[in-house]
């Protein structure tokens, strides 16, 4: 159990740990390509190192030493035939990238992850992988993993996908390396693209047009020194943080702000956030600012279809902000939460109602009148990151004893959370 602190005054300059989803994916490329690939202010943090163990498993060594990896790249046909079921942990990511991999591979592998991974969807990918001619299956064939994938030749399609997904995207750009020829995939909206920026900076070819990603099969990747900039998803509880107190300030450094991650900076910005960016630059193809927060009045907003992809990880503390702000927030067009590392919609209308909050979950998001006086209770965090990181912002805002029960799923994305947050009460 984590007892949450209480205080109104935020102040003081973090770095947060590096982005997930880009360290994700360093891991895998560096691995596919010719040569060594460093990796700087890589995350830390179990998901990544569940990718980091399923590419030991295939015979790529790595080194770490401080904040960098090192993985000693093998080419795109150098991956060894694992003796070992690939545990991918809690990591949707690791699960659903590597299956676009393996699906290219001249050897079998079985994917298998803990209880919430193997009852997250994955057809979402087995169906793109199969028009692609892969041979993956749901082994208790309810279209989770465990997911069993055998060799076969893979041919490019063109995919339309009926989900904004960057993990589905990119595990069909993956396998398209493994596909002689263009593969492509159409997006509803955009969602993040740092697999296609990274791609074409280790030497592959991909081409972007609007919400279309196209892969070039066959090229080869060349390993690369990258910097890996601090994750937005990992920053947001912070800027939340310092909104919603009533003094002192904070410096978040070298924050990821590609604008397919950045939606909850538009939100900040729409509810009357005091965020202003210095030092505005771009760091190994992406994005990067530092992060100036002080203390604001927020008001409710509507959040919808168009900026969900690019904030979809922040709902929960987006939900957290809006308890406190002035009247109405709606978040709608979400329900990709409902199949997240647990039930968002479910778990945060649970926790904001434990706090006395007025929220109505619906069946795509939900409603929340802000404003009302919340008090103390106890939160299940269901071994959920983002739950526990977002209501323990909740926490600093009500006097009353917040705690949260299974609090070390934070390991998962964010290690040192709970000691940088203490850090900044003074
Ligand atoms: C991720 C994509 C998102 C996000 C997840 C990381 C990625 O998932 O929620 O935390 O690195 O590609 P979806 O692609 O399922 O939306």
């Amino acid at each position: 159990m984590y007892k949450c602190k209480f205080s109104k005054r935020i102040n003081g300059e973090i770095t947060v740990p590096g982005d997930k989803s880009i360290t994700h994916r360093g891991i895998m490329l560096g691995s596919l390509a010719e040569g060594k690939t460093e990796l700087k202010g890589f995350l830390n943090g179990a998901d990544c190192m569940s990718t980091l163990s399923c590419f030991e498993k295939m015979g790529i060594e790595h080194k770490i030493s401080g904040d960098i990896i090192t993985v000693e790249g093998k080419g795109l046909h150098g991956l060894s035939s694992p003796s070992v079921t690939l545990d991918t942990g809690n990591s949707g990511t690791t699960t659903r990238l590597i299956s676009g991999i393996l699906s290219g591979q001249s050897f079998s592998s079985r994917l298998s992850g803990d209880a919430s991974l193997n009852s997250r969807p994955m057809k979402r990918v087995i169906e793109p992988l199969s028009l692609m001619g892969a041979n993956i299956v749901s082994e208790n064939g309810n279209g989770c993993a465990p997911l069993l994938i055998n060799p076969a030749d893979l041919k490019p399609i063109h995919y339309n996908s009926p989900v904004a997904s960057a993990q589905v995207k990119s595990a069909i750009l993956l396998a398209g390396l493994y596909a002689e020829g263009e593969t492509s995939v159409t997006e509803p909206v955009l969602s993040r693209d740092h697999t296609e920026r990274m791609v074409n900076g280790f030497g592959g070819k991909v081409v972007s047009d609007n919400n279309t990603a196209t892969i070039t099969g066959l090229t080869k990747l060349y390993g690369q020194s990258i910097t890996i900039p601090g994750d937005i998803s990992s920053a947001a509880y912070f800027i939340a943080a310092g909104l919603l107190a009533d003094n002192g300030e904070l410096l978040i450094n070298n924050v990821n702000i590609n604008k397919t991650r950045a939606g909850i900076l538009e939100v900040v910005r729409m509810m009357g956030g005091n965020v202003s960016f210095e030092n505005k630059r771009t760091v190994s193809g992406e994005e990067v600012s530092d992060l100036l927060i002080s203390p604001s009045s927020l008001k409710g907003v509507t959040v919808g279809k168009d900026l969900m992809p690019s904030l979809i990880d922040e709902i929960p503390v987006i939900a957290v902000m809006a308890a406190f702000a002035e009247g109405e927030t709606v978040i709608k067009d979400a329900s990709e939460l409902r199949v997240k590392e647990s039930d968002r919609i479910k778990t945060i209308t649970k926790n904001l109602l434990t706090l006395g909050a007025d929220i109505m979950e619906t069946e795509d998001g939900m409603i929340i009148r802000g404003g009302k006086e919340l008090h103390g209770g106890t939160i299940e965090s269901f071994d959920d990151h983002r739950i526990a990181m977002a209501f323990s912002v909740a926490g600093l805002n009500i006097k009353e004893t917040v705690e949260i029960d299974r609090p070390d799923c934070v390991n998962i994305s964010y290690p040192d959370f709970y000691k940088t947050l203490e850090g900044l009460i003074r």
